[in-house]
Formats: C-alpha cells, structure tokens, sequence
C-alpha cells in the first residue's frame, strides 16, 4: 500500500481512535445494562435492559468493530509502522480481530435471545453470559489502548529483516555516493551539514517511531537510525 500523506495520516489516526475509543465505550455501555439486567429485581426493568443491549448489538457493535479494524489496518499499513514489523501493531490486530468475531459472531446472537426472553415475559437462563464476554472484551480494550500508548517490544523478526535490508542498501548508496564524489574532489570529502542531522535526534523516544524502510536522504537516514524526528 502507498504510505499516507500527512494529513491523510492524521485523519486517519483521529478516526481510528473516535471509532476504537468509541467500541470500549459501547462495550462499558453493555456490561452496565448486563448487569442492570442481571440484578435487578424488576422485570420492567430487566426488559429495558435488554432491549437497550439489542439495539446496541445490532447497531453499533458491528459498524465500530469493522472500522476499528479497517481504520487500523490504513494506519498500519499506510504508514512506516507496517502490519507486521511491529511486535505490538501485529497482536493488535489479531486481537482485535478474534475480539471483533466473537463479538458480532457470538455476544449478538446471545443478546438477541436475551431481548426476546426478556419480551415474551420468560426468564433469562443465563444472565451470567452477557456479564462475561463484556467484562473480558473491555479488559483486552483497555490493553490494546495501553499497548498503543506505550508501543512496546520492538521489531518483529519480519521487521529486523526490512530494517537489515534497508541499512545495507542505504550504505551501499552512500559509500557509492562518496567514492563518486571523493573521484571529483580529488580525495577531498565535505562535511555533512548540521541541518541535515535530526534536531530532535537525541531527545526523541526509540520505542514511540515506527521502522522506516525507504528513507534514501541524508535527512532521511539521520532520522531513521535516530528514531525518528518532529
Ligand atoms: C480495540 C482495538 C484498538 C484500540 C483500542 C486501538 C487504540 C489505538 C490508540 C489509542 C492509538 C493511538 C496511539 C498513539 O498515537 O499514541 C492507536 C494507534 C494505532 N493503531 Fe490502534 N487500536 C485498536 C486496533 C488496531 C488495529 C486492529 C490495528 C492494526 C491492524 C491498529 C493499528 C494502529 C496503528 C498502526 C497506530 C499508530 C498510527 C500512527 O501513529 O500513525 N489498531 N490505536
């Protein structure tokens, strides 16, 4: 995929987090009706609770799942974090993949018959079934949020390769670049200017920059083997 442009990026980025932000909220929503449903004594109420969860069920669960997931994977892929050069960009995915499954593929079918139990004046068998999968789904949110924040455990194997590759054939480029220009000069070789090394170099944080696999420039390659730059 061609990487974003910047403001492309940034649109991007506020969208995935309105969207995967907005799933943990539905999913703080559910366990409360869940156990409003669960616990209260008045089957008016537990009626209510469970036809609030349906109409969330059906019409917010999937929608912020899926653009959760599409969202993330633009910003994955559109960007130098990659889908699978990043250890925690890759579990975020197959997390949030396995957590958007269960939930259109198992906790809507379980809402469903609780709504209908509910409405035919039946008892809910099992109320303890939508207090769980709620509870467990907005612990792993809270997680993927952290793990976000935080970008922690480094490369994939997949991403050292790329970064291997890109370190040799940046090498390659500039020991070709100076011989060529050492020829001209007579032996003579130019300092590189201080612009073109990263202002911010030293003080930025090596975990929070993604690997970058195509940077050619003298800018470029002074940001990436710094971790990154403003
Ligand atoms: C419930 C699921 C998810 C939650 C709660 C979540 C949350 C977040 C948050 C809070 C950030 C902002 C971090 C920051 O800028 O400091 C973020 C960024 C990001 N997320 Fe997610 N995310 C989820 C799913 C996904 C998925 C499925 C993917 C990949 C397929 C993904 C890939 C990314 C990437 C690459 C960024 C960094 C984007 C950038 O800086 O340009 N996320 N996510």
């Amino acid at each position: 995929m061609r990487q974003l442009s910047r403001p492309a990026r940034r649109g991007f980025l506020i969208a995935h987090l309105v969207v995967s932000v907005g799933w943990l909220g539905l999913t703080l929503c559910l366990l409360a009706l869940a156990v409003t449903g669960a616990t209260t004594g008045s089957p008016a109420a537990a009626e209510a609770a469970y036809r609030s969860m349906k109409v969330f069920g059906d019409w917010l669960l999937p929608p912020l799942a899926l653009l959760t997931l599409v969202t993330g994977l633009v910003c994955s892929l559109g960007t130098p974090w990659g889908l699978a050069r990043h250890r925690w960009v890759y579990a975020k995915f197959w997390l949030t993949l396995a957590a958007a499954t269960a939930s259109v593929l198992a906790l809507r079918p379980t809402i469903d018959g609780a709504a209908s139990a509910a409405a035919g004046g039946r008892e809910v068998p099992e109320p303890v079934d939508l207090i769980v999968p709620p509870s467990v789904a907005l612990a792993l949110y809270v997680f993927l949020t952290a793990i976000s924040v935080l970008k922690p455990w480094g490369l994939t194997r997949r991403g050292r390769r790329e970064r291997e590759r890109a370190r040799a054939s940046r090498t390659a480029k500039s020991t070709r670049g100076a011989g060529r220009a050492s020829v001209r000069l007579g032996g003579w070789r130019p300092r590189r200017p201080t612009s073109a090394r990263s202002p911010c170099a030293a003080s930025a944080p090596k975990t929070s920059r993604p690997a970058s696999t195509s940077r050619t420039t003298a800018a470029g390659a002074a940001r990436s083997t710094s971790g990154g730059c403003c």
